[in-house]
């Protein structure tokens, strides 16, 4: 098994570059089913979720061209040849689910077996589903013999509709957005997800010829159209990746000047950072993270959706605290079982206690290198993070998650002066 290696004593120090939005690429490409015209992604990162995206894609019958090298994907999905996304896939990805509103308004139809991915927590579909039956969708539930469960939505035609979101879901909004820019009149969902990643995939759709206003805001209204066209569209910055490098500039107590990045897509992760006491200065260039003078404050965070604290960051947040004097109090709201990595961080000597939603740290504690397991994707990057500032060697397993949502997290930190590297299996290795 490939692992990661933490061999550090250095803050880290320099220049790094932001890729683009794993979780604004991931729906961007599932947009492309909507059109049988080529369209163009640039800025897209390489990582594991976009190819398994692409093989996704290449599944419902799309050509997919894509260049790593340049950052760029091109796909035209000429003709959709099944509308059921196959197990595997949706197994590895769970973020597959944004192929069905696009299926779904394209064809009619649109089959998926539940969804896998990171195991943090049920997250569940429902609210997916409660769409596309407001637009006139008929949904079943299929279960076979061996438990699986495959759902599918079908329509003649969608029909635009108010849509009130219980919980103001990423996903949901995605596919709701997707299937009702094809609709036939206007759909408004109300409490939609206000994340940049639904700006910039409202944008794409809208150089595809759709009608949506709103993205962003607490209403999005969406005109359906009978057609979408090509498109070509440049993905946003990945802001989760651009926290994690605050994050680790903060942790080593570095001083790091963080290129292509957004600084008003990660407002909380700066205001917490500066209310610890860390220099955060906006540069022409990018945003210079500096921990290099100060003593730090330990604070409390409590996560939710955009414009609040991302959930996405709560795990590398909480390293970060670990090594704060005094006590700190994390709360999870968006995910009921998103602390895996606190046992984690409490093998490094850590001191964090867990009582349902609710994390308290007792900082400043002197972490030291552990063998752990990236439990997931988030909590992966927080122990890559805390490997950086403990004694000795840490040894992170189970990669395959970092690697699924950054683009050469390894070489990026090495770039900035960390002792890191990456192991990969021998001939006789465990595979
Ligand atoms: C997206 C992000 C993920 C991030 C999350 C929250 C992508 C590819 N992934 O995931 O990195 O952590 O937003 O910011 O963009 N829920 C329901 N019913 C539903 C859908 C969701 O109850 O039908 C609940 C979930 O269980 C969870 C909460 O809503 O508790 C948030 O989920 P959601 O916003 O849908 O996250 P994702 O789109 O899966």
């Amino acid at each position: 098994m490939p692992r990661i290696l933490v061999n550090n004593r250095n803050a880290l120090r320099g220049r790094v570059e932001v890729s683009g939005s794993k979780n604004a690429v991931l729906p961007l490409l599932a947009a492309t089913l909507l059109t049988d015209e080529t369209c163009v992604l640039d800025g897209v990162p390489n990582l594991k979720d976009v190819d398994v995206m692409c093989s996704l894609l290449r599944f419902f019958g799309a050509e997919v061209k894509a260049e790593p090298a340049a950052s760029r994907i091109e796909v035209r999905a000429g003709t959709i040849r099944t509308t059921v996304a196959e197990w595997d896939l949706v197994k590895a990805m769970r973020a597959s689910i944004v192929a069905m509103g696009p299926l779904l308004a394209r064809t009619g139809q649109a089959g998926i077996p539940l969804p896998g991915g990171c195991a943090i927590g049920e997250r569940p579909i429902d609210l997916h589903l409660k769409g596309f039956s407001a637009l006139g969708a008929e949904i079943h539930c299929d279960k076979d013999e061996s438990g699986d469960v495959l759902v599918s939505a079908s329509a003649s035609r969608l029909i635009g509709a108010e849509v009130y979101l219980d919980f103001a879901s990423v996903g949901a909004t995605e596919n709701i957005m997707m299937a009702a820019a094809l609709a036939e009149g206007t759909t408004v969902i109300e409490n939609p997800a206000q994340e940049p990643e639904i700006v910039d995939l409202a944008n794409f759709l809208n150089r595809m010829g759709a009608h949506i206003r709103g993205a962003g805001t607490d209403n999005i209204r969406i005109e359906g159209v009978s057609r979408l066209h090509g498109a070509e569209h440049s993905v946003i910055p990945d802001r989760i990746e651009a926290a994690t490098f605050m994050l680790a500039a903060a942790i080593t107590r570095g001083d790091v000047l963080i290129e292509n990045m957004l600084p008003n897509h990660v407002v909380p992760v700066i205001a917490k950072l500066k209310e610890c006491g860390v220099r955060i200065e906006e540069d022409y260039s990018g945003l210079r993270v500096d921990a290099s003078k100060n003593d730090f404050r330990a604070t409390n965070i409590k996560t939710l959706p955009y414009p609040g604290f991302p959930t996405d960051v709560q795990p590398q947040f909480m390293a970060f605290l670990a090594t704060v004097p005094g006590r700190s109090t994390v709360i999870e709201t968006v995910f009921e079982n998103r602390f895996m990595h606190i046992r984690e961080l409490n093998l490094m000597h850590a001191e964090i206690t867990e009582d349902g939603r609710r994390a308290a740290i007792k900082g400043g504690a002197k972490l030291t290198g552990a063998h752990v397991r990236a439990t997931d994707l988030r909590a992966g990057a927080a122990l890559v993070l805390a490997g950086l500032v403990a004694e000795g060697t840490t040894v992170v397993s189970d990669i395959f998650h970092i690697d699924r949502g950054y683009e050469d997290f390894v070489g990026k930190l090495a770039g900035l002066g960390a002792g890191i590297v990456r192991t990969e299996p021998g001939p006789g290795d465990e595979k």
